[in-house]
């Protein structure tokens, strides 16, 4: 494969960091681990458990195929409900074969996932502590795929120019882009600006292969399904993909988890962290200290994006000062930092686009901090089953509202109304009727609204 030479020394195996993986064929091997990596379509598959993460992937592929299979379907039925060759049936009609359409070029695109063979151990994937988050599937980001290879140059060209503003004259180097996306600015950073090898990686196999597609000069012909289309012909509009030119074969994909990257320590000039410091699920103060050992002595930690953390815990919601400080706590110098405020996501065919103030910063590693622990993602009581499951206070009121839950979906028989429910929960003294009937009326908009849902697309 063009490029996997390049990308051998800067790899590093993402179960145990032995460095680098070795290269068999068209794959990487980890030689102590014993475990093979697959390529997918040419872009090196390195998540910790290459066969699990492959089969989550596969698996959320097919939710999404079969969600637009549903929502095709459903709208069938309101077509049948509309007056022939009215205004509404047309783009009912229109908006079906772009579905179908759409369907049949998701699975074409996403084959090379959906044939990898699929012998994943979960209890294995468990040992290991990595799982994808369950809020991202095939779908979350699918806009940008358009805004990178579609849209026009503005958005782009505002996000490379704050880059380059923060970057200065100096070379990049060796650069990794950390949740690249679609990979447009990777593209941008590694074509205009001074770099040796970029690597762009992303755990999101669509947006990967779409970003391969169009680096190697292909054009990529997909439906864009705006939030607000402008007029009857914006509901869903087909759309070419293509970059300004190929990338030469220094610009390298990976398809890895930024928690577990699989590169070795010390590897890099540059960690560009576009949009991601506050969207994964670990706190900004672990990141920054695996950016740091990423990082060579002297090397550079660019970020640019919103700073919108939203956990649960607000105390891991951090302000700009607080993002100042943990980055300069992480054994780099004091970020040098720029606000802009930009436009973002503004589609040509909708009424919708945002405004974001972004911060960017730039820091330069001045010491090594000790890395941190592998990320789990689920603690040892799930895990290894041997410990006794805590009985926390949120489970406690969890399995109330579940009991209430079930016993109101029992309850619906296509004849009873929520009147008539509240009344039964009142008899079995489990509320009052009053306490029942916003209760019972507020989980059935919940599974109402949950039943309307679409793909995302
Ligand atoms: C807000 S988007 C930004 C994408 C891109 N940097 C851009 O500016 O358009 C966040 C990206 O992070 C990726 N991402 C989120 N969590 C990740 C993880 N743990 N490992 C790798 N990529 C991740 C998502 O797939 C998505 O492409």
């Amino acid at each position: 494969m063009p490029g996997d030479n390049l990308l051998k020394d800067l790899t590093a195996c993402p179960r145990c960091d032995k460095s680098p993986l070795s290269l068999k064929g068209d794959h990487y091997r980890c030689d102590a681990c014993k475990v093979d990596f697959p390529s997918v379509d040419g872009i090196p598959w390195l998540f910790a458990e290459p066969e699990a993460s492959i089969g989550e992937w596969r698996n959320r592929l097919h939710f999404a195929l079969r969600q637009l299979a549903n929502e095709s379907q459903r709208t069938r039925t309101e077509l049948t409900e509309c007056e022939d060759g009215s205004l509404t049936a047309q783009r009912l009609k229109k908006h079906i074969e772009a579905m179908d359409e759409h369907r049949n070029n998701l699975r074409e695109l996403l084959t090379p996932v959906d044939v990898q063979s699929s012998q994943a151990s979960y209890e294995s994937y468990l040992a290991l502590r990595t799982r994808l988050p369950t809020d991202q599937g095939i779908a979350t980001y699918y806009a940008n795929i358009h805004r990178d290879w579609a849209w026009g140059d503005e958005e782009n060209q505002v996000s490379l120019d704050l880059i380059k503003a923060i970057a200065g004259d100096e070379a990049l180097g060796d650069t990794l882009v950390l949740g690249s996306g679609a990979s447009r600015l990777a593209y941008d950073v590694h074509t205009q600006l001074d770099t040796d090898r970029t690597v762009a990686m992303d755990f999101n196999p669509l947006l990967m292969l779409v970003a391969k597609n169009v680096v190697e000069g292909k054009e990529v012909e997909l439906y864009e399904f705006p939030i607000a289309p402008k007029s009857m012909n914006d509901f869903a509009v087909k759309r070419t993909l293509s970059a300004p030119k190929p990338a030469d074969e220094s610009f390298l994909l990976v398809l890895a988890d930024a928690m577990r990257p699989p590169f070795g320590k010390g590897t890099f000039d540059t960690v560009i962290t576009p949009w991601i410091i506050d969207i994964v699920n670990e706190d900004l103060r672990v990141q920054a200290v695996r950016i740091n050992n990423l990082l060579r002595n002297g090397g550079r930690w660019i970020n640019f994006g919103s700073l919108a953390f939203s956990h649960p815990d607000r105390s891991r919601c951090y302000s700009t000062e607080e993002t100042v400080a943990i980055v300069e706590s992480s054994g780099f110098s004091a970020p040098e930092t720029k606000e802009e405020t930009i436009p973002y996501m503004c589609s040509p065919a909708s009424r919708h686009g945002r405004r974001e103030t972004v911060f960017t910063f730039a820091a330069e590693k001045e010491a090594n901090v000790k890395a941190p622990e592998r990320y789990k993602a689920l603690p040892d009581w799930i895990v290894t089953g041997k410990e006794p499951v805590p009985a926390l206070e949120s489970f406690r009121s969890q399995a109330m509202s579940t009991q209430i839950y079930s016993y109101i979906m029992s309850m619906i028989d296509g004849k009873r109304t929520i009147g008539d429910m509240a009344k039964i929960l009142e008899q079995q003294k489990l509320m009052t009727k009053e306490e029942a009937i916003p209760a019972i009326r507020n989980f059935l908009t919940r599974m109402y609204d949950d039943s309307q849902k679409s793909s995302g697309f």
